[in-house]
């Protein structure tokens, strides 16, 4: 689902988000592997600070897997808990139990000494609109999971979802939004289909795209639309071969670039062209 955002939508996600952290341990964000900065708000480290927090590189699966190897350093280096997860296979969420017990060691061993025992982690989901917020919830929840309505001394109206006898996670993930003033970070979540591609120039985020390719992954556009040295092209050039081969053309034959473009970028987003990733932690 394509969100547009308004002040008053952002306003009221942060208030909702402010609210439903009190009630937790963990924070689970997370972000597009495809691009792991770009698809985050650092908002939320101010939201949650003091929380335990576990960052998920989902869309694994359409990311280079050497670059989900470096972004996974790159958090960890900061202190996060990091993992790379697929949440529409489910790959990588066997892990997530054991590492959720880790991060909040401290919390647990606080209850212990406190004669508490076995009180369940707390944790929500965070996460941009498009990042797989849902889908991660379904996945990692799995149908056995029975929420457990409303809790003595909890919001009212909160559901809650056991996952197992350590775990609960909020049933209703936090929104955040993304720094949309930052022109590159716009164009990076255009390109993954997380702004409406109503209000975008398609023709742009193509050419946008072949450029990047052809530095960052040489031999991708060859390979699947068997345009020769794309490196020495141009990469209008390209998208016009791209239109040919494909016979994206417009009545009395001309070419339709809109139309080459759109298939351009959805084979991109589908993982046509090959696990790609659209920014690597050395320009962070
Ligand atoms: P949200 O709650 O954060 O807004 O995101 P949501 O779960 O609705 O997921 C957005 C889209 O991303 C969905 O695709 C979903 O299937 C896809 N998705 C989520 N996680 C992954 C993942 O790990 N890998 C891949 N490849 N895709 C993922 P959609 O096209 O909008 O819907 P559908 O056609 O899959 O139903």
């Amino acid at each position: 689902m394509n969100y547009q955002w308004y002040p008053g939508h952002m306003t009221k996600a942060r208030r909702m988000m402010q609210e439903d952290i009190k009630l937790i341990d963990l924070v689970i964000e997370l972000v597009d592997a495809r691009v792991p900065l770009s698809s985050r708000n650092p908002d939320i480290d101010e939201l949650g600070k003091n929380k335990s927090r576990l960052i998920l590189l989902n869309k694994a699966d359409l990311a280079d897997k050497s670059a989900n190897k470096k972004w996974t350093e790159f958090f960890q280096q900061k202190g996060y808990y990091v993992q790379e997860v697929d949440s529409r296979s489910g790959a990588g969420m066997k892990a997530i139990s054991a590492i959720i017990q880790e991060a909040c060691k401290e919390k647990i061993e606080r209850d212990r000494k406190r004669g508490i025992k076995n009180r369940p982690v707390r944790a929500m989901v965070v996460g941009i609109p498009n990042v797989g917020k849902s889908t991660f919830i379904n996945t990692y929840a799995g149908k056995a999971c029975a929420k457990t309505g409303n809790k003595p001394g909890v919001t009212k109206g909160k559901q809650w979802i056991r996952l197992n006898k350590n775990v609960e996670l909020l049933d209703t993930p936090g929104i955040l939004w993304p720094k949309f003033e930052d022109q590159a970070v716009g164009m990076r979540l255009a390109m993954i289909g997380s702004i409406n591609d109503e209000i975008l120039n398609i023709d742009e985020l193509a050419l946008e795209l072949i450029q990047y390719l052809r530095n960052a992954y040489p031999g991708t556009l060859e390979k699947r639309y068997q345009c020769e040295e794309a490196a020495e092209k141009e990469a209008l050039q390209i998208l016009e071969e791209v239109a040919k081969l494909r016979g994206c053309l417009i009545k009395g034959g001309e070419l339709d670039y809109g139309k080459a473009s759109r298939l351009l970028m959805d084979d991109f987003r589908s993982g046509k062209l090959g696990r790609i990733t659209l920014e690597m932690p050395e320009e962070a």
